[in-house]
C-alpha cells in the first residue's frame, strides 16, 4: 500500500499543495468542487492505482484548490464496492489524500431515511456507522506506518467537528439532523424487511458508501466530518419505488444547503 501511495504521490505532487482537508463529494454534490478557488483538476486516470468512478453523478476528478482560507482537495466522485473494486482500491483516493497531509475528511453521500424522523431532503451529521459490507479496508498485511493493526472505533466521527457543522446549519437557518449510518453492499436498494432489521439494529439511515473511508481515514489518523443528504426514505418507510434518478434528483434540490454548509464548516475548521 505505501508503494503505491508513493507512486501517486509522486505523479501528482508537483500539481498539488499539500491539503489540510480532504473532501469526498457523493452522488449529486461533485459539483461543490467547480466552487473550490484557484482550482486544478486532475482526472483520476492521470492518478497511478486510483480506481475509475463509473457511476452517473460521479465524475472522476481530484479537484484541488482553496475554500474558507484552507488548502482543500475533493475527490470529485468515489467509486463503490459494488462496482467490482476491493477494499482497498475504494479508500485509495481517501489514503492518498491523508498520504498528502490533508488531517480533516469531509466525506458526504446520498442515504435513505430510516428514522422517522428524517424527511427527504434533510441533512444528517453522521453520528457513527454500522459496517455491514461485510469486508473492511484494513484486510491484508498491516503497515505500521499508515496505521494500528486494531484500530480503535469508539469516536470515529469527530465530536467536536458535529457540533461546529450543527451551529454553521443553525446559523445558516436549518437543522443539521444527526444520526446512525448504515454502510451496505449494495447494488440494489435494500427490501423492506431489511429496513426493519437495520432499524431494530439502530441504524437511522442507510446507503452503499462512506464506510470503508472512514475506516480507512480514522486508520491514518484522520478526524472525519460526515453528512448524508436524505435523498429518499428508505424502503418501506415512504412509498414508491426507489430510483437513482429520485436520489440525483433530491441531491440537486438540496445542493445549494449542502454547499453553503460545506463552505461554512471549511470557513469555521
Ligand atoms: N438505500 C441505500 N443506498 C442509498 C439509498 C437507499 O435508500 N438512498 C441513497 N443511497
Amino acid at each position: 500500500m505505501m508503494g503505491k501511495l508513493d507512486q501517486a504521490k509522486a505523479a501528482i505532487a508537483n500539481r498539488v499543495e499539500a491539503p489540510e482537508v480532504a473532501m469526498v463529494l457523493g452522488s449529486g454534490l461533485g459539483r461543490y468542487a467547480d466552487t473550490l478557488e484557484d482550482a486544478r483538476t486532475i482526472p483520476y486516470s492521470q492518478i497511478p492505482h486510483m480506481p475509475l468512478a463509473g457511476v452517473s453523478g460521479h465524475a472522476g476528478n481530484l479537484v484541488v484548490g482553496r475554500r474558507g482560507g484552507k488548502r482543500v482537495a475533493a475527490m470529485q466522485g468515489r467509486t463503490h464496492l459494488y462496482e467490482g473494486h476491493g477494499a482497498n482500491d475504494v479508500t485509495f483516493g481517501v489514503r492518498l489524500l491523508a498520504w498528502l497531509g490533508a488531517k480533516t475528511l469531509i466525506v458526504t453521500n446520498a442515504a435513505g431515511g430510516i428514522d422517522s424522523r428524517l424527511r427527504v431532503g434533510d441533512l444528517m451529521a453522521i453520528s457513527d456507522q454500522m459496517n455491514l459490507t461485510g469486508t473492511s479496508s484494513l484486510l491484508g498485511p498491516n503497515d505500521e506506518q499508515l496505521g494500528p493493526r486494531f484500530l480503535d472505533m469508539t469516536v470515529a466521527f469527530d465530536p467536536r467537528l458535529i457540533e461546529l457543522a450543527t451551529s454553521v446549519a443553525a446559523d445558516q437557518g436549518f437543522e443539521l439532523r444527526r444520526g446512525v449510518y448504515a454502510g451496505l453492499l449494495g447494488p440494489a436498494y435494500e427490501t423492506p424487511a431489511e429496513i426493519r432489521m437495520l432499524r431494530t439494529l439502530g441504524a437511522d439511515a442507510v446507503g452503499m458508501s462512506t464506510v470503508l473511508e472512514v475506516l480507512a481515514a480514522r486508520h491514518m489518523g484522520m478526524r472525519v466530518l460526515g453528512i448524508s443528504c436524505i435523498s429518499n426514505l428508505a424502503a418501506g418507510v415512504g412509498e414508491g419505488p426507489l430510483s437513482h434518478a429520485d436520489v440525483e434528483k433530491t441531491a440537486a434540490r438540496v445542493r445549494p444547503r449542502f454547499e453553503s454548509l460545506l463552505s461554512g464548516v471549511l470557513g469555521a475548521i
